[in-house]
């Protein structure tokens, strides 16, 4: 049995499509959602789904390395950490607890529009071709290793609403495949 850790900040529709895509039988489990907003949608999706959640406001520590070593503290062991829709850049704290352990959805082909606004940014600056990428974090701002990318045409009389629906479909795909994969290279 693989697990992993899930941090989201908001809707949560990816973490659904995992916790839809790992059921008991599929040998990986999500032992813990940890999500920095309180009330957040995606709390409500960990409870239907019987998913352990640590809410970690940041605003209740006195920096980032004082919230990132709580969240080290209560993270029980497990082979990857996804970012799923979490909001925040992650510090040295994490990044050193779990090197090379932590990977990233972005809405967008990288290193193109990285950010808070991919699909956004990508649409308005009129591409054909946007996408999503599935990366290693590093210290940076989206700038780690690329793992895996899926692309979207943006067809002509697509609007953003669109996009961002077809952007969210192609994550709700690639992401579980993803860490699938990464998972079944890894020692038991
Ligand atoms: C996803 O589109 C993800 O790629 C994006 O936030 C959304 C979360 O949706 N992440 C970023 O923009 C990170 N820079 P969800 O809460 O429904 O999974």
């Amino acid at each position: 049995m693989k697990t992993i850790v899930v941090f989201a900040s908001g809707n949560g529709s990816n973490f659904a499509a995992m916790a839809n895509a790992f059921q008991p039988s599929h040998n990986i489990r999500i032992a813990l959602l940890v999500c920095d907003q309180p009330g957040a949608p995606v709390l409500q999706l960990a409870d239907k789904y019987h998913v352990p959640t640590l809410v970690v406001d940041y605003r209740n520590f006195k920096n980032k390395a004082a919230a990132e070593a709580h969240i080290v503290a209560h993270i029980p062991p497990c082979n990857l950490v996804v970012l799923a829709g979490f909001m925040r850049i992650i510090g040295p704290t994490l990044l050193n607890a779990y090197p090379n352990r932590i990977i990233n959805l972005h809405p967008a082909l990288l290193p193109s529009f990285p950010g808070r606004t991919g699909i956004a940014d990508a649409y308005n600056y009129g591409v054909k071709v946007t996408g999503v990428t599935v990366h290693y974090v590093d210290a940076g701002i989206d700038s780690g290793q690329i793992i895996a990318q899926a692309p979207v045409p943006v067809l002509p009389d697509m609007t953003l609403n669109d996009l961002e629906t077809t952007i969210h479909e192609t994550e709700h795909v690639l992401l579980p495949q993803t860490v699938a994969m990464l998972l079944a290279t890894l020692d038991a």
